[in-house]
């Protein structure tokens, strides 16, 4: 019974550092995918076009593999593998152009 409790104590405080670290990793497991904040945003990638993309990459980017980690490409590599990737996902022109701000974080 004391075990028990403090293991529910222990998730608790889990849940509860998420909570406060803003962290989306629980919710998306194996997903290394940074949540972009206010200071992500740059003249070409507002936040709301960020945080879409982020949504896209997410929900379309690992039916095949496990979801990339974008700052392991730089914005030159992800121009080249974007095309070919967001093809195999069926991606519209203006998800694309979301997905794209996102994983090069508006460069
Ligand atoms: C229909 C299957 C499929 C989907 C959907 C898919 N990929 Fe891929 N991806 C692959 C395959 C297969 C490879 C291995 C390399 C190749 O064949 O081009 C790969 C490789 C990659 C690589 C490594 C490329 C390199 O040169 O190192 C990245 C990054 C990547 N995908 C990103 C994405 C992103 C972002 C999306 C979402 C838009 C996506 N993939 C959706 C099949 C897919």
């Amino acid at each position: 019974m004391k075990v028990l409790k403090s293991g529910s104590q222990l998730l608790f405080a889990l849940l509860l550092a998420t909570a406060i670290s803003g962290c989306s990793k629980v919710s998306t497991p194996g997903s290394n995918a940074y949540v972009p904040t206010a200071a992500d945003a740059t003249a070409t990638a507002t936040l709301a076009d960020l945080q879409s993309g982020r949504t896209l990459f997410i929900n379309n980017c690992d039916r095949c593999h496990n979801l990339p980690v974008p700052e392991n490409y730089t914005p030159a590599q992800w121009r080249t593998i974007l095309p070919n990737m967001t093809n195999r996902a069926g991606l519209s022109a203006s998800e694309i152009t979301l997905l794209t701000k996102y994983v090069t974080r508006g460069k």
